[in-house]
């Protein structure tokens, strides 16, 4: 079966980017000189991604508001001989169909994603956290996508982190069936070091069988006072096998300052119109 829709969950509070994301939502700071939304919603689309739904809040107004028209620019841009840049904010609106649904409240990523039933219906689908920005020659997606073609059944992004770092995400373990992929046997939303499986960490990135939503419904808060999508997950296992694939490609986190200025830089350093007069000026303040 096609995976044709994805939900991207922006909902969340982004407490760790404040006092920015107290009127920005994270997932509008700009990566260079698009917001960090576009660029996960362009990976969607690469990997032939037709639908999606962002789960947005009252904060998170802007979000809308830049995938829509903006006729009034679109005139004086026009009016200004700037064409071009009239043409790439259509593409914008363009990119995909795009539909939104509020979360009343933050009560977890879980609770968010529950909130795609009726979108999503009775398919496999993509869940992309915008936070989490995966450069690689093949879309993440594109990758993950041909995995859950392969095994027919929910498929979690992972990327091994620092021991001392378990305590920050979902941790899988699971027998290795293949350089990349490990059939998972447990999870555990953001483990103690002593108690965590494993390194094996899920970001960002998710294939899902329908299956999951009855169980949101019914699932009991969590880590944080939170509905969390790894014990919804954990519950799908005991009906499905549950596949975890070590995808290729950086990760940056931009959810927080640090992962955020080192995905600013480096995306930078990518484009060749930036590229030669950003190094030197690098250069110049690196002692
Ligand atoms: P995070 O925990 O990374 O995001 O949630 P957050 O809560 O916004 O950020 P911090 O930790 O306070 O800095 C993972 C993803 O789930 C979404 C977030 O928007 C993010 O994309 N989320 C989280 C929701 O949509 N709703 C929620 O209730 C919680």
């Amino acid at each position: 079966m096609n995976i044709k829709k994805a939900v991207i969950p922006a909902a969340g509070f982004g407490t760790r980017f404040l006092p920015a994301t107290k009127s920005v939502p994270k997932e509008m700071m700009p990566i260079v000189d698009k917001p960090a939304i576009q660029y996960v919603i362009e990976e969607a689309v690469e990997a032939g991604i037709e639908d999606i739904l962002i789960i947005t809040s009252r904060h998170k107004k802007s979000i809308e508001d830049y995938f829509d028209n903006e006729v009034e620019l679109d005139i004086l841009l026009d009016s200004k001989n700037k064409h071009e840049v009239v043409e790439k904010l259509k593409e914008i609106t363009n990119l995909a169909n795009i539909h939104f649904i509020r979360q009343k409240e933050a009560k977890g990523l879980g609770h968010a994603i529950w909130l795609a039933k009726t979108f999503i219906g009775n398919e496999p689908f993509a869940v992309i956290l915008p936070d989490d920005l995966i450069y690689s020659d093949t879309p993440c997606l594109k990758q993950m996508i041909d995995q859950f073609n392969k095994y027919q059944s929910t498929i979690l992004g992972v990327q091994r982190v620092d021991e001392d770092k378990v305590n920050k995400y979902g941790i899988i373990s699971g027998k290795q069936l293949s350089e990349k992929i490990f059939e998972v046997d447990n999870l555990v939303e953001k483990p103690n070091v002593e108690n965590a499986p494993s390194n094996v960490a899920i970001v960002g990135r998710y294939i899902i069988t329908p299956e999951i939503f009855d169980i949101l419904e019914n699932l009991q808060v969590g880590v944080g006072g939170e509905i969390q999508l790894t014990d919804g997950l954990l519950k799908l296992l005991k009906n499905q096998s549950l596949y975890a694939y070590l995808f290729d490609g950086k990760r940056y986190d931009t959810g927080n300052t640090k992962g955020y200025l080192e995905a600013v830089v480096d995306y930078a350093l990518k484009r060749e119109d930036i590229r030669e007069d950003f190094l030197m000026n690098l250069k110049s303040v690196i002692k």
